[in-house]
Formats: C-alpha cells, sequence, structure tokens
C-alpha cells in the first residue's frame, strides 16, 4: 500500500502536545468545536477583498460560497486577507506592488496551517500576484475571478470599461465632445460589482488562468453578479478539498505545454500586453522556462477570433452568453490549433476533455477561424538596436499601415516632460512622427505605469488623426487601443538605448519582421549612451520602493524581484514556540 502524503496542516493541529494545544487553543476562540480538528483538508481561501479595490469589493461573497463548497466536500476553510492590488486606485501604479502582494501570498501560504489554496483574483494584478505567491510554494491551489462587470451603458448604447474612457478623452481633447458630455459616462461604465468588462488586463489574465488549467472552465467570464459566479466558486470549494487528496499541486498544472497553451489563447482572444510579462513571471516561480520567442514561435499567426474591446466590439458579457473560453478553446482545437490539448487542469480533466463538446452560441463574438477579428492576432515580438532585450506590439490593437513604418523620433524624457509639452501648439510634430516616452519602465517610473499609449498632440486630433506610432519602456492599459511599441528592455533608466533617443532621429519599425531599429551608427549610439547624465536622485528615499528598484528584472523577464524567481516549496517552518 502506498504511504499518503501527510497533511502540512497535521503539523499544526495533529499533535496531542504543548504545541498542538496551543496552535488549536486559540484557533478555537473562533468557536471551532473538537471533532473539527479530526485532520480534515484545512484550505486557505486566499481574499483580495478591498474597498480600495473596487473590481474586488464583492469578495467577500464569493468568498462566502467557496466556503460552502469545501464544507460540503469535507475540509475546513480559512480564509486570510493579502495585498490588494487595485488598478485604478493605486498610484503610482499597481503593478509597484503585485511582487508585494505576492510575498505576501507566499508567506502567508508557507507559514500557515493550510493544505491547499483558493485564490480569489480579479483586478488586473492580484492574478499574476496570487498565482505567483501560489507557486512560489507549490501547493494545491484553484483560481476563482471575480468576473467581469456587466455590459457599461450610457446613452442607450454599450460601453465598455476603460476604453471609453481613452476613446471620449481623446473626442474631448479633438472638441468633438464637451468635458460634460464626458463625465456622463462616469457611472454608466462602472454599474455593478466586478472587474473591467473589456479585454483589458483583468480579463485577460482570467482567461490566461483558465487557459493554464488552474481554474474550472468558465472561470473566465461568468459576470460578477450572476448567481452561476456563486456556483462556480462553491464548487471550486469541492474541487480544492480533492486537489489535495489527490496532491494536485499546481506544478503538475502550470507546466510548459499549459504556458503554450495560455500564449496561443491569448492570441484568440485579442489579449493584453500585460500578459507577456505577468506569464513571465508566474513561469519563473514555478520554474518553467519561459523566453519572449515564445511569444513569436507560438503565437504568431493564430489569428483573434473574440470579437472584443479594445480591439473588436463586444464585452465579456457576450462572450460569456457566447459561450466563453470553453467555446474557444474548443474551436481552436478543432483547427489543431490548441498546442497541447493533454494538459491537465484543475479538474483532473484535461483542457481538451473540458471543452471538446462546449457550446458556441454566436459566430458574430467568437468568430470562425476563417473569419477572424484579426489574421495574426499573436504579439509581435520586437528586437533591434533600440531594443536588444525586446520589446512588443498588439497588432489587434495596431494600425496596419503604421505596423512598418519609419519616422522622425519626438521625444519626451518622461511623462511630466510629455504633459508639459504635448499640448503646445507650437511642437514641432505631424502624423509621421513617432512619439518616444523614456523612463517610463519598472525602476524609472517606478513600476513601469500603463502611460506607454500617451495621448496624440491635440493640434493632430483636431486633424482627425486617431493613431500614431508610439514606441516607451511603459506598459499600456489591456483596455487600451493604438499601435504601441511598449516594454522596451532595457529601459532607458537601466542604461537601455532608449535613453540615447534624441528629438529629430529616425525609427524603423517593421512589426511583420520583428525589427525595431534606432538609424544612428553604432559608434554613434555607443558614445551617446557613454555621455548619458547620471539619472535623477528618486525623490523617495528608503521604504519598498527602494527595494524595488534595486531588484527588479526588466520587462522580458517578467519585472519579478531577482530574489523572488523560483519555487521555494512549502516545507513546513520550524515551530514559532
Ligand atoms: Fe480593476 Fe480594470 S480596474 S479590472
Ligand atoms: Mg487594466
Amino acid at each position: 500500500m502506498s504511504k499518503k502524503k501527510p497533511l502540512r496542516s497535521a503539523a499544526w493541529f495533529g499533535t496531542a502536545d504543548k504545541n498542538g494545544f496551543m496552535y488549536r487553543s486559540w484557533m478555537k476562540n473562533q468557536g471551532i468545536p473538537d471533532h473539527e480538528f479530526d485532520g480534515r483538508p484545512i484550505i486557505g481561501i486566499c481574499n483580495t477583498w478591498s474597498e480600495l479595490t473596487p473590481c474586488n469589493a464583492h469578495f467577500r461573497k464569493i468568498a462566502e460560497h467557496v466556503k460552502k463548497g469545501i464544507l460540503e466536500a469535507g475540509g475546513y476553510p480559512v480564509e486570510f486577507p493579502v495585498f490588494s492590488n487595485g488598478e485604478s486606485n493605486l498610484r503610482p501604479t499597481a503593478m509597484l506592488t503585485r511582487n508585494l502582494a505576492s510575498m505576501d501570498v507566499e508567506e502567508a501560504i508557507r507559514g500557515n496551517p493550510m493544505d491547499g489554496v483558493v485564490l480569489l483574483t480579479g483586478c488586473d494584478k492580484t492574478t499574476p500576484a496570487l498565482l505567483m505567491g501560489a507557486a512560489s510554494c507549490d501547493v494545491p491551489a484553484i483560481v476563482v475571478t471575480g468576473g467581469p462587470m456587466l455590459n457599461g451603458k450610457h446613452k442607450g448604447k454599450d460601453i465598455g470599461a476603460g476604453t471609453i474612457v481613452w476613446q471620449m478623452h481623446e473626442e474631448l481633447k479633438a472638441g468633438k465632445i464637451d468635458l460634460n458630455e464626458f463625465l456622463s459616462a462616469e457611472s454608466g461604465m462602472s454599474r455593478s460589482a466586478g472587474t473591467c468588462n473589456t479585454m483589458g488586463t483583468a480579463s485577460t489574465m482570467a482567461c490566461m488562468a483558465e487557459a493554464l488549467g488552474t481554474s474550472l472552465p468558465h472561470n473566465a467570464a461568468i459576470p460578477a453578479v450572476d448567481s452561476r459566479r456563486y456556483v462556480l466558486a462553491h464548487l471550486s470549494g469541492m474541487r480544492i478539498v480533492d486537489m489535495v487528496k489527490e496532491d494536485l499541486t499546481l506544478s503538475k498544472i502550470l507546466t510548459k505545454e499549459a504556458f503554450e497553451n495560455a500564449i496561443k489563447v491569448n492570441a484568440a482572444i485579442g489579449g493584453s500586453t500585460n500578459a507577456v510579462i505577468h506569464l513571465k513571471a508566474i513561469a519563473g516561480r514555478i520554474g518553467v522556462d519561459l523566453e519572449l520567442e515564445d511569444w513569436n514561435r507560438i503565437g504568431r499567426g493564430m489569428p483573434t477570433i473574440v470579437d472584443l474591446q479594445p480591439s473588436g466590439r463586444f464585452l465579456m458579457e457576450e462572450f460569456y452568453y457566447s459561450g466563453g473560453l470553453p467555446a474557444v478553446l474548443r474551436r481552436m482545437g478543432e483547427h489543431n490549433l490548441l498546442p497541447h490539448p493533454q494538459a491537465l487542469t484543475a479538474n483532473g480533466q484535461s483542457i481538451w476533455e473540458n471543452c471538446q463538446s462546449s457550446p458556441i452560441y454566436n459566430d458574430e463574438v467568437i468568430r470562425q477561424i476563417d473569419n477572424p477579428l484579426s489574421k495574426d492576432g499573436g504579439m509581435c515580438i520586437l528586437h533591434g538596436n533600440l531594443a536588444p532585450k525586446g520589446a512588443v506590439l498588439k497588432p489587434s490593437a495596431a494600425s496596419a499601415e503604421l505596423m512598418k513604418h519609419r519616422g522622425r523620433a519626438v521625444v519626451f524624457e518622461d511623462l511630466d516632460d510629455y504633459k508639459a509639452r504635448i499640448v503646445d501648439p507650437d511642437l514641432d510634430v505631424d502624423e509621421t512622427c513617432i512619439l518616444v516616452l523614456k523612463n517610463a519602465g519598472p525602476k524609472g517610473y517606478p513600476g513601469m505605469a500603463e502611460v506607454g499609449n500617451m495621448g496624440l498632440p491635440p493640434k493632430l486630433l483636431e486633424k482627425g488623426i486617431t493613431d500614431m506610432l508610439r514606441i516607451s519602456d511603459a506598459r499600456m492599459s489591456g483596455t487600451a487601443y493604438g499601435s504601441v511599441v511598449l516594454h522596451v528592455a532595457p529601459e532607458a533608466r537601466a542604461g537601455g538605448p532608449l535613453a540615447a533617443v534624441q528629438n529629430g532621429d529616425f525609427i524603423e519599425l517593421d512589426a511583420y519582421a520583428g525589427k525595431l531599429h534606432l538609424d544612428v551608427s553604432d559608434e554613434e549610439l555607443q558614445q551617446r549612451l557613454a555621455n548619458l547624465p547620471a539619472p535623477p536622485t528618486p525623490n523617495f528615499i528608503g521604504g519598498y520602493r527602494e527595494l524595488y528598484v534595486k531588484h527588479v528584472l526588466q520587462a522580458d523577464e517578467g519585472c519579478d524581484f531577482d530574489f523572488l524567481v523560483g519555487c521555494r516549496g512549502s516545507e513546513v517552518p520550524r515551530h514559532s514556540h
């Protein structure tokens, strides 16, 4: 007979001695009867609930349903809070604290009596942060997403969270609408609980969690307020108890094959560029070698078939009603476009077993492979003397005519410089120019803010120009769009060639060939880099931000901290007394 692996929680509650007394006794102040310390699996519910993270503000109710499922399956639920990354409020950017949250999650899991964990994720960074932390422990874990908001409504029309802000702001600057009209969309945009209802980063990462196999099918798309969201929470609570019994740890699910599936799915859904950074960071934690080149190799050529904003027309509600991610997976699999149909998922079945007979209800939202929204939806990974360690462009959000473009650089040294000068009617710029923004990367901002889709000069907007090529070391919101080269690595503040670009230089982009070239000679470029002024002293001393700037890796390495990469396991630490 094979010997069963003892539960971690038994190292706390399973002994009749001083330590067992202490661990049990204090827990009993919550009203837990003796018999519940009988060795049943203890399941953590890692909750990113916060009123400052509006997208996750309904998570206490989700947690209640997870608890019901855990209890029904014979486990014992313990809910705990972790740092909540709220995209809309956190300044200078929620990305600054993604790694902080991941450390919080990792140490909370390892240091506590937990045999498995349910990860309650929603707003953008909460998904990667929780998966990163749990992956570093390699315990059984299942993702339950909070779900997207209902469609925004404004003047009788559907409007998409985030995307409508970028759109209406450009219209405001172009003089097409007035300020009252602009502000009137606020309450209609966010009219229910949930995350952004566009295919922004939250929806993208929810789809990535499902494509990776870390959640039950349909986790990504069920609206936050749909009762089926609570059913899924309940079923996930039931399932994690069995995952503990089966010792189905994250490393059995998060394989290289799973990441390759996710990369292809990202192209199919027209997902956010932020996924490139987050998947790398998650892979790094579980010990899977994922390279920028994998996005080219796996993703390129995959059509975008999900017609959602910002690339397309619809929103997450329609996506769910049309069949959700299982429908997309089925369509991919039927055309041999799902690289690894046998990849294992959280329910113990392969991804193909889960989706092979999933219904597809609407071919306009989940389009046929031969009638895609965009023929090649894979991320363009760019290299060249301007981005020796790579850069990223999302073709489904870009203008076809700018995918190959040579133009004169109009350079902004940082975001303040951009804000001060972009409105200047005398700024020497036309629509063929390339807007270049420096010092918005991981170390430079710090935190690599979502400012890469910088708005166009008002004088060009007034002329009716709606897109220009933009290049930076920043990120872009998943709800945003445009011909935007992002994640240039190394970043300007780390001494990357981006720092050496000058006004009037010519830059060449050939997205099809994966090329980003600054038209100056190697000698000139080296000379300019050697003569760069020392970076300004940051306006903060000490604290988390100092740790961040010292240890953050560049975008091509997922912006994790150098000392956090890797899986450190879930061995029970020594006693506290
Ligand atoms: Fe939280 Fe978009 S701001 S999901
Ligand atoms: Mg976002």
